[in-house]
């Protein structure tokens, strides 16, 4: 193994505690709306709650649509028509800009 791997598997690592994998919860926008309480009650079962500025706006509905059919795969229940709204206009509105 070079130097430089190493190297760059350390950053990776230490890039990935600070994102979120060492159990602390994500800190989310708008604390104790009812976009932040949906992510949290249903964007952490299989990951990490990711913050909605992981991606821009543009890329969140096909995301979404993505872990919507994760959930459908695991035997989840799927998010009702409001649920999926308001957990869009909420990552939209928080997305990367
Ligand atoms: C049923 C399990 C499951 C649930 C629940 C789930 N995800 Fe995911 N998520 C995955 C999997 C598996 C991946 C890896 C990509 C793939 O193969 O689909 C992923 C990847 C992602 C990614 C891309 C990787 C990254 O870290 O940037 C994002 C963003 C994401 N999920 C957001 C969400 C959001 C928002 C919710 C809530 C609406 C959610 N997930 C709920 C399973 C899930």
């Amino acid at each position: 193994m070079s130097g430089r791997w190493t190297w760059l598997t350390t950053v990776v690592l230490l890039a990935g505690l600070a994102a979120g994998c060492a159990g602390a919860p994500t800190p989310l926008p708008e604390p104790g709306s009812e976009g932040e309480r949906l992510m949290r009650a249903r964007c952490g079962a299989c990951h990490a709650v990711p913050h909605p500025a992981r991606l821009r706006a543009a890329d969140w509905p096909a995301m979404l649509a993505l872990m919507e059919r994760r959930m459908a795969e695991r035997g989840m229940a799927p998010l009702a028509a409001g649920e999926r709204e308001t957990l869009l206009a909420y990552l939209r509105a928080h997305a990367r800009r």
